[in-house]
């Protein structure tokens, strides 16, 4: 196992009823910043018991949060959170409203001369100060409510970035699983898939003797493929939602990603997809993991032939059959939420190669993966795979 320094000091509350816990969690003198999104809370009953819960608060409210939160309508909120000395951001939503707060937190204090430097110069700069932010998770998938991550769009030029810090974790995030009840079927198969993904970009490299973080990997993955159908079939089973939550908190809180390689080339390729053609996040993760495991299907051959015998219980047939039968049933895993994992199923052709492969190069990216060898050639034959 190699070194490692944990940290992660978020207060998760968990369960039924907890919103209503949310008036002991903020300071009583606050100027509080409600975020949300597109309007969801207001109609499944989250927004009038954040209200309920907030009684006897100073509170300005700041909606419109779009999915994948574009760097323009957050600026706004920035403005606002200046005009009305705000001092506490409560970001009621799934992750984009999440990961679009912790961007206003520090776009808020930045002392650059433009905030958008916190991302398109992120190994440059760092965040030293930001307004505290607290969450209402409303959508299980990215992990934002337990880590410093977040992710933000440039509508004018198309670039989706991500930064992290410290200084923008939450202090603390409500996760109650009854908000899983009001779901579409899109978004619960996006969480489940996200949340896997995720798993496996921290997993799915190559081995250094660390069965703690394996097998919890293993244990999220296995959890996965057992509560998510159960979510997808029946929205209020209750135990289902709170273990398809907890899987995703777990997988991007930073535990199972210590001391081990980690890879992310699907993330970074999927955000291209996102950025030009809209395609939800973790749909693009199906559509780039399965071309990552063919084309590194050497590299992770230690790696895939234990996921497989673990978590799919493939143990019969030579190598390449194994890891064949391994891929494919990965695939069908991501079929079976209804996410298709070809780009023809989203009308993208083979243009899309030469396009994502010029972003990369203009922001002089030369590769991505944990031995940092999935280069731009591979990128391309990664998208190729994946054409139909
Ligand atoms: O906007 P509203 O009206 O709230 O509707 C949302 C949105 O349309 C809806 N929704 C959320 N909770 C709901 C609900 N509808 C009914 N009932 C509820 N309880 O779902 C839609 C999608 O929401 P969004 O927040 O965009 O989804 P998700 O949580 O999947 O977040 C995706 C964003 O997070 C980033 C992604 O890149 C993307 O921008 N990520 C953030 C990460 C992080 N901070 O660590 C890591 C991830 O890899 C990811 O990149
Ligand atoms: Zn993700």
């Amino acid at each position: 196992m190699r070194n490692f320094e944990f940290y992660n000091p978020v207060r998760i509350i968990f369960g039924k009823g907890r919103i209503a816990k949310l008036s002991g969690l903020i300071p009583q003198n606050a100027n509080i910043l409600l975020t949300y999104g597109g309007g969801s809370i207001k109609r499944n009953g989250i927004y009038d018991q954040v209200i309920a819960a907030l009684k006897g608060f100073n509170v300005i409210e700041f909606g419109g949060i779009e999915a994948n939160p574009h760097y323009e309508t957050l600026m706004k909120g920035v403005e606002q959170i200046k005009a009305h000395k705000i001092d506490f951001l409560l970001a009621v939503g799934g992750g984009s409203v999440l990961d679009g707060t912790k961007f206003m937190a520090a776009a808020a204090l930045w002392e650059g001369s433009d905030p958008w430097e916190i991302l398109s110069r992120r190994n440059e700069v760092s965040v030293s100060v930001a307004i505290p932010v607290g969450t209402v998770l409303t959508l299980p998938a990215t992990g934002s409510e337990m880590n410093g991550g977040a992710v933000v769009t440039r509508w004018e030029t198309k670039d989706k970035l991500a930064f992290s810090s410290e200084k923008v974790m939450p202090l603390f995030s409500i996760l109650d699983p009854e908000v899983v009840f009001s779901l579409p079927q899109r978004q619960v198969a996006n969480g489940i898939a996200d949340a896997f993904i995720h798993t496996m970009e921290q997993y799915l490299t190559y081995p250094v003797n660390a069965p703690v973080q394996d097998k919890f990997a293993e244990s999220l993955l296995t959890t996965l493929i057992d509560e998510g159908p159960k979510v997808l079939a029946n929205r209020t089973d209750y135990d289902a939602a709170a273990n398809f939550m907890w899987a995703a908190t777990m997988a991007l809180n930073g535990i199972i990603g210590v001391g081990v390689p980690q890879d992310w080339a699907s993330h970074m390729i999927g955000h291209e997809l996102t950025a030009l053609h809209g395609i939800d996040h973790g749909r693009t993760l199906c559509i780039i993991l399965p071309g990552v495991m063919r084309v590194k299907r050497t590299n992770k051959e230690a790696k895939i032939l234990q996921y497989g015998e673990r978590v799919w219980k493939i143990t019969e047939g030579t190598t390449a059959e194994k890891i064949d039968a391994i891929i494919a049933k990965t695939v069908d895993f991501f079929e079976s939420l209804g996410i298709g994992t070809k780009l023809s199923d989203y009308g993208i052709g083979a243009e899309i190669i030469p396009t994502i492969i010029g972003r990369f190069e203009n922001r002089g990216i030369k590769a991505f993966g944990e031995r940092g060898d999935v280069t731009l050639e591979e990128i391309a034959k990664i998208l190729e795979l994946q054409l139909k």
